[in-house]
């Protein structure tokens, strides 16, 4: 392995200086946290099924003419993606309440939403990632207000693309978390979806029993979260049959 200058570690992904200029490359760990990383825990694998699904997930949205930061995948735990500013802001898009959204508003987990909502949480872990309102947004500038606009269109196409897509497997897409960055390119700036898609950022049910194929398998101790992670990537067609994916969740290679 080359040995590359390493940017940022966050909490399960490591980002390295890429190969050419404006170029990153993103580390998919098995490290798992939550509860603003109070809860540790290393799974084994985990970090090659986020890999291939972000992978997968990014390059149908660009199919569908969203952009984002992803280039290609480089091996089993990396992929060169665009370097970004990122905006510090989390979008929630939620279809159906679950998590913070029942516990602050005493809304019934499972319950369907009249509409998909947008939630934004400013990207600051001391503070625990706090909910914060546009009034916000706007009056400390964490985004211009052509961001916000370009922000809660793309969250919103992403959300019924992804709704399709998982629906079409017999996934339940509740809600999940996006991240937007500032790509410059030609002194051109534009607003690009960044970071990762996974069963990491995204709660999903099954369609049929509601059973939690997503991180609150960890979140909630209910165990068989790779398993989970890997039915996922099974249904979406990115690992064969349960005995390769098998073998993907075995794998914990360093990187290339
Ligand atoms: P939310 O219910 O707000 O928080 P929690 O996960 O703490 O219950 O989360 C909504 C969705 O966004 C859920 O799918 C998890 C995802 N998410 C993240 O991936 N990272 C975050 O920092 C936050 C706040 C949410």
């Amino acid at each position: 392995m080359t040995r590359r200058r390493m940017i940022y570690e966050g909490k399960a992904k490591i980002l390295y200086e890429g190969p050419e200029p404006g170029t990153l490359v993103q580390y998919f760990k098995d490290d798992a946290t939550a509860f603003n990383a109070e809860k540790k825990a290393v799974l084994d694998g985990k970090g090659v099924l986020n890999n291939r699904i972000s992978e997968f997930m990014m390059t149908r949205l660009a199919g569908v003419g969203i952009p984002n930061h992803f280039i290609k995948r480089l091996n089993m735990r990396e992929q060169l993606i665009k370097k970004v500013e990122i905006i510090p802001l989390e979008v929630i898009v939620r279809n159906v309440a679950a998590g913070t959204m029942s516990k602050r508003l005493g809304v019934e987990e499972g319950t369907q939403l009249p509409r998909a909502i947008v939630e934004f949480c400013l990207k600051n872990d001391e503070l625990g990632d706090p909910l914060v309102s546009e009034e916000h947004i706007a009056a400390f500038n964490w985004a211009s207000p052509q961001e916000m606009d370009e922000l809660i269109a793309l969250s919103l196409r992403v959300n019924d693309f992804m709704s399709g897509l998982f629906a079409g497997v017999g996934i339940k897409l509740v809600d999940f978390k996006l991240e937007f960055g500032r790509h410059f390119e030609n002194d051109v700036q534009r607003t690009i979806l960044a970071d990762e898609i996974s069963p990491d950022s995204c709660r999903l049910w099954d369609l049929e029993t509601n059973e939690k194929l997503d991180k609150d398998r960890f979140r909630r101790d209910l165990g068989g979260v790779t398993e989970a992670y890997a039915e996922v990537a099974r249904r979406l067609g990115i690992i064969k049959e349960s005995a390769q994916g098998a073998e993907i969740v075995s794998f914990n290679g360093a990187p290339k």
